[in-house]
């Protein structure tokens, strides 16, 4: 026999058992976002990978370890995007949609990391992300994080999840701060491992995000960003608080939210669930108001987040279940071939919201029943030989075994509507 082929290490099949909870989960999301005003946009998966060097940054463990990168046949670096905020960024520049204008955009879509998988952390997954361009006030980080908490409601998981904030302050601010790191881990440079070592003098911050556990004390007691904001960033991070209480969003803060990519200042903030071990977070984001400068566009203020969609699949398998359940299936004999395929065609039209399925296997009657009850079907419409010479249908009740003989398919309509 020939051998057969495998999915990549950390590269999940969607199996028909799995898709109705993904649909359930991208259905909210669009709903969401479009109740929100903001617009689709799609971009590739591949990019160069200049572009996420110079967004995420060339010293994070996204860029530095678990991209997807090659060479193209041309000899073009290209990588397959970990995230979606610098393709989206890099789109709407060269589409001029960043240009005096604000934008409100949302994406959806496949995202590659080479990290070790687990539950929860995979090489290829998929998230939903918003951005929006143009808006310096944190009323929009908050109306961000209602679209959020209002996908989270839509699918019955609020209670599973809490929010964590943290301010990264102003790139200023960050500056003092970095020197009151520098200072501090330096004194521990005999437990930093090679790469915090090396980061120590070119971009510390990201030390702080190390998943070395050895580190985790030392990293615990460092200074934190929060107490080094200057006045503005201070401002910016009280005003978020207020709006956040104003409007209800219960949050907590917690100053070690630094966030593994270098584009951020000011709100962080991530979504967390305890219901998934040390995958808990699932939904992480911020501001960003450098990011569009730095590739080549006017200075503009951004926020945005992105939802892991496979740790949210994972909450709600955990708590409810979703089938594909047919409502009509349609059992016929051979000879009534044709009819069956009108019918059905009939019951499509005149009843859209309804899965219709039509056996089609040539089988006996009783086996095609069978396949009516694995199918799990609410009923089923019958034509053997007599509804096939009477011009007629009959209709059964798969939970309850009524049935109703003689009935037009006008009537069959009625009965199902
Ligand atoms: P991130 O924190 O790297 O941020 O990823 C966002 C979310 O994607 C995570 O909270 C997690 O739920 C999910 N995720 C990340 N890596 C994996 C993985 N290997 N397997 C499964 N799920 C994963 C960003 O990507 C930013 N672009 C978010 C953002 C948008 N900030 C501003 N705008």
């Amino acid at each position: 026999m020939a051998k057969k082929f495998q999915t990549i290490r950390g590269m999940n099949d969607l199996l028909p058992t799995d898709a109705p909870y993904w649909q359930l989960l991208e259905s909210a999301c669009r709903s969401v976002a479009r109740q929100y005003a903001y617009q689709e946009i799609r971009f590739p998966i591949l990019e160069s990978t200049g572009l996420f060097k110079r967004t995420v940054g060339e010293q994070t463990d996204i860029v530095e370890k678990e991209m997807y990168t090659f060479d193209d046949r041309n000899g073009d670096s290209l990588s397959m995007r970990p995230e979606g905020t610098a393709g989206c960024v890099r789109a709407a520049l060269q589409a001029g949609l960043l240009y005096n204008q604000r934008q409100r955009l949302w994406y959806m879509g496949p995202m590659f990391r080479h990290e070790r998988p687990q539950k929860g952390r995979y090489r290829q997954f998929h998230q939903f992300g918003m951005e929006a361009f143009g808006f310096a006030n944190p009323a929009v980080e908050v109306e961000q994080l209602l679209a959020v908490k209002t996908i989270f409601a839509e699918l019955d998981l609020l209670d599973k999840v809490s929010l964590q904030i943290n301010s990264l302050g102003s790139a200023a601010s960050r500056q003092s701060y970095r020197e009151a790191l520098v200072t501090y881990l330096s004194q521990y440079k005999a437990d930093l491992d090679e790469d915090s070592l090396r980061r120590l003098g070119s971009n510390p911050l990201r030390i702080l995000d190390s998943k070395n556990l050895a580190l985790a004390d030392i990293i615990q007691a460092a200074p934190a960003m929060i107490d080094y904001l200057d006045t503005e960033s201070e401002a910016h991070f009280e005003q978020l608080c207020q709006l956040l209480d104003a409007v209800g969003l219960q949050y907590q803060v917690n100053p070690a939210i630094v966030r593994g990519l270098d584009y951020y200042c000011h709100t962080v903030y991530e979504w967390v669930t305890n219901d998934l071990g040390a995958q808990g977070t699932v939904c992480a984001g911020g501001r960003y108001n450098g990011l569009v400068e730095q590739l080549g566009g006017k200075p503009s203020s951004a926020v945005g987040f992105a939802m892991g969609l496979e740790r949210l699949v994972l909450l709600l398998q955990a708590q409810q279940t979703c089938q594909h359940n047919v409502d009509i299936y349609i059992v016929a004999v051979e000879s009534a071939q044709a009819r069956a395929l009108q019918v059905s065609s009939q019951l499509r039209s005149e009843l859209p919201g309804l899965i219709v399925q039509l056996d089609s296997s040539g089988a006996s009657l009783k086996s095609q029943f069978k396949s009516a009850a694995k199918a799990a079907a609410r009923y089923a419409v019958i034509i053997a030989e007599d509804e096939l010479q009477n011009d007629t249908l009959t209709v059964k009740n798969l939970t309850t075994s009524e049935q109703q003989q003689g009935q037009s398919i006008e009537q069959v309509i009625a009965l199902l509507k």
